[in-house]
């Protein structure tokens, strides 16, 4: 008899375990929509509706949307996303983009301030967090045989994820939650969609941390040794001269001086 409540107790635990809900799908969970947030969303689904027919008309678009990114199609973002997805800050949006390639979305823009998340990197095929290793980064130390090699990880499948007891913290497209959005957003009535992405944008931030975040030492957002960098990857990531030089700019208004990055 106890045996079988043990056994039954297992089985449950086990079931639990392969359903469990990310982080971030439980605190969509959580949500309760105040009316502000559902008219705010109405909002910003009526301009990207806008967005959506300028899009259209702009030709050619290839400046515009770039490379498809294969990598970006397993995440849920991209249901609604362009693929890269930053198109409004000029100065920004290329570097961001590129970050897409070896960053996930929810590590920039899941950051719930009461929990304490751990950056691993995710194979985003199947969800499964890689020990850390120097390979995975796209800057490979060079030494007196080899010159500088530079590892073109274009669309990685390798992406520096938040974690969560042992679980990616991100909106798996597989998901069922995943799957209900599509269905809304291709099929919706307009008050399902305007529900819908207000109870995904809840838990998210607007815009990624600063470039310092990551690129200066004292900052410490990522562990750069935990996810495999050597000394010289960390060195080459804190001594970075490009975010260094955005650190400086706070104010949307100035302008980027080319020439002033090589002085
Ligand atoms: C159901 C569709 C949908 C999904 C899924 C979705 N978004 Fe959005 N998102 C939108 C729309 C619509 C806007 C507003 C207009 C625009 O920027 O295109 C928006 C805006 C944003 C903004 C700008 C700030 C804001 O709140 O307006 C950010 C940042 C953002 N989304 C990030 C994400 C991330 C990260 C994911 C995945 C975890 C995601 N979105 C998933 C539809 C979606
Ligand atoms: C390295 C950090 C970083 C990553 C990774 C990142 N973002 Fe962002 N995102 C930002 C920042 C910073 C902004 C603020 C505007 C800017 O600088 O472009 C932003 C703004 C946005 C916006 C609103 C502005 C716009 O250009 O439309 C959307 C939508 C968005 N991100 C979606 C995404 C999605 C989807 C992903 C994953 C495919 C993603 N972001 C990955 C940092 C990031
Ligand atoms: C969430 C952390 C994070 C944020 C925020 C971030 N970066 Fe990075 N960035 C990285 C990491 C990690 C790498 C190294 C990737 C690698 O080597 O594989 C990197 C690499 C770079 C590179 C070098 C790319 C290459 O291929 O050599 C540039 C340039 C850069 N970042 C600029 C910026 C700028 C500018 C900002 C702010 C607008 C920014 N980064 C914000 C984490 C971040």
């Amino acid at each position: 008899m106890v045996y079988r409540i043990f056994i039954i107790g297992l089985l449950s635990a086990m079931s639990c375990h392969v359903t469990a809900e990310s982080l971030y799908l439980q605190e969509i969970n959580n949500t309760v929509l105040s009316e502000r947030q559902l008219a705010e969303s109405k909002e910003k689904l009526a301009a990207h509706k806008d967005l959506e027919v300028r899009e259209k008309l702009d030709m050619p678009p290839f400046h515009k949307r770039g490379q498809l990114n294969a990598s970006l199609e397993y995440n849920t973002c991209t249901t609604c996303h362009l693929s890269p997805p930053h198109t409004k800050s000029e100065r920004t949006r290329t570097f961001m983009n590129m970050h897409t390639q070896f960053i996930a979305c929810e590590s920039c823009h899941f950051r719930p301030k009461d929990k304490v998340l751990s950056y691993q990197w995710e194979d985003v095929r199947d969800g499964l967090s890689l020990k850390g290793k120097a390979k995975l980064f796209r800057q490979v130390q060079s030494t007196e045989e080899k010159p500088l090699e530079r590892v073109k990880a274009l669309h990685s499948y390798y992406k520096i994820t938040p974690f969560y007891k042992g679980e990616a913290a991100v909106l798996r497209k597989n998901s069922q939650f995943a799957q209900a959005t599509k269905r809304i957003w291709e099929g919706g009535v307009e008050a399902e969609k305007i529900e819908r992405r207000a109870l995904i944008h809840a838990p998210l931030e607007e815009k990624g941390p600063e470039c310092s975040a990551c690129h200066d030492k004292d900052e410490q957002f990522l562990d750069l040794s935990k996810l495999g960098a050597n000394t010289y990857q960390a060195n080459k990531i804190y001594n970075n001269i490009i975010a260094q030089f955005f650190a400086r700019y706070k104010d949307e208004e100035s302008r980027l001086r080319i020439m002033r990055l090589l002085k």
